[in-house]
Formats: C-alpha cells, structure tokens, sequence
C-alpha cells in the first residue's frame, strides 16, 4: 500500500487531481477503449473534482473517453434531489467537464427491483473491461462506499442499512435532522472496488485519524472495511497531517521517507 501524506486538505487535492490526470493521459483513451474511473460523493474529494475542472478547462485534460461508475445512491431519493449523488456528481463535476452522459453510470436509487439494480450495475462493469482505478472517501467508522463495518469483505453491489454513525456523519447534509437522511442505500460492494486495478481512497480532517490508523496499521478486518485495501495490489491512501495524525511516528517516517522522491 502506498500512503501520500500531504501537509493539507488542498494538498491532498491537488495530488489526487493530478494523479488521476497522469493515469487517464497515459492510458490515452480512445471510444474503443476508454479509461474505467470509479468515483465517490462526500466532502473529501470536492476539492479534487475542483482541480479535475481546472485542468479540464486548461485543455490538459479530457473526459470524453471515461466511463464512470459512483460507488453509492441512497435509496429513495431521486435525481433532481439536492443530497441525491446523482446531483452531487452533476453540480460538483460533471457539468463542467465532457464527459458523455451515456458514460456516467450511477446507481438508481428509485428503482423497484434493488436485485436487479446491482447486478446490472456489475455486468455493466465487467462489459467495460473492469474498473481502472476506483476512488473513494472513507468514513469516520473506516466505511468505504457503504460497507458499513462488519460487511463482508469480498462483498458485491446490493443494499445496505446505514448505521446510526453514518447516519449522524451524514445529517450535516440534511439540515442536521437525522429523520430526513435516508436509512438505506445500494453500494458497489468492498469486493467490487478491490477488483479494480488501481484503488486510491482520499482522507482529510482529524475525525478520519481512528480510520487511517486501523486501515494502514491495524488488522485486516471486516470491523474497518477500508483495511481491505491492504490485500490490494496497488492500493493508495492520500491524506493530510490531520487524518495521518494517529499513524505511529515510525509509520509516518517510513511513509515520509519512501514517498519523498515519487510523483
Ligand atoms: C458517505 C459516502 C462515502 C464517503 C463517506 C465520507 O458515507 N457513502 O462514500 O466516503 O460518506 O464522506 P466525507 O468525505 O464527506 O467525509
């Protein structure tokens, strides 16, 4: 696993950007054979997707051969919903990019067969060749996507209860009123995300320190789903002093240390 430990949240941001830039510019894209880009919502990777914009209007960058696929949808919301993550991901992204509407893939939280909705949504996955590189956030109890602890972690899409935790994390979207924060929502599964080829999971603040800690140093374990990543091939933590802020000092060094030269 690699951990990029960077001095801010802006930092963070940028590095990611630019990494996921590096990773779509050399795979040079065609329509034949696009670039597979997981995505995710919360306030994490807000800053990243402001970067991508940037260097989308800069010329440096373009969308048109990426496929995406969002790691959730709350269930029962629909699109034109403020604090659904379809409109996240059209007023946050991809309104401002070119990205071809038949390439953006999310899943519908509306639909009246969930079974369905989520194997669709793998087929459409493994149709495109897989995922390239998925990127994710990380809740306060370790979640990734919607893998609440104790998902399984060779878990698929499907539907999730939220816990009360994510549920409180969340309520700061919906007016602080936890009754309005949906209690459910489909998730591509912790296994779905390691089957990419690349995985990078974005951590900023200080209440993602505990998280951090048992994903790169604790056990492998179903209790903090983002420790999967540590079986991954090429799995990537990006984060700031604060969220790194209960690694151990030796970890930190080694991190620092084995990191200064690369990009
Ligand atoms: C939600 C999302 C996750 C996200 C997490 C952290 O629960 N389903 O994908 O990683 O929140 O969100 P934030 O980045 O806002 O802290």
């Amino acid at each position: 696993m690699r951990v990029i430990i960077k001095e801010n949240s802006d930092n963070v941001s940028k590095w990611a950007a630019d990494y996921v830039a590096y990773k779509i510019n050399h795979f040079k894209p065609t329509k034949g054979r696009p670039f597979v880009l997981g995505v995710p919502t919360g306030s994490s990777p807000l800053g990243m997707y402001a970067e991508l914009i940037k260097l989308y209007k800069a010329g440096k960058l373009s969308f048109e051969n990426v496929v995406t696929f969002n790691m959730d949808e709350y269930i029962g919301l629909d699109s034109s919903h403020p604090q659904s993550y379809h409109y996240f991901m059209q007023e946050n992204f991809f309104k401002y990019i070119n990205i071809k509407p038949q390439n953006i893939h999310i899943l519908n939280g509306m639909t009246k067969d969930f079974a369905k909705e989520c194997s669709d949504y793998e087929r459409a996955m493994r149709n495109v060749g897989g995922v390239h590189l998925f990127i994710g956030g990380v809740g306060v109890d370790g979640h990734i996507a919607f893998n609440e602890p104790f998902s399984s972690l060779e878990s698929r899409t499907r539907v999730k209860t939220l816990t009360e935790s994510t549920i409180k994390a969340n309520s700061r979207f919906f007016d602080n009123d936890l009754s309005k924060v949906p209690t459910m929502a489909l998730t591509v599964g912790v296994g779905t995300i390691m089957d990419a080829e690349e995985v990078m999971i974005i951590a900023t603040g200080k209440n993602k320190a505990t998280a951090l800690k048992h994903g790169i140093e604790g056990a492998l374990s179903h209790v903090w789903t983002i420790s999967a990543l540590q079986k991954h091939r090429h799995g990537i933590i990006v984060c700031d002093r604060d969220a790194a802020s209960e690694l151990s000092k030796e970890t930190v060094e080694y991190f620092m240390d084995i990191e200064k030269n690369n990009y």
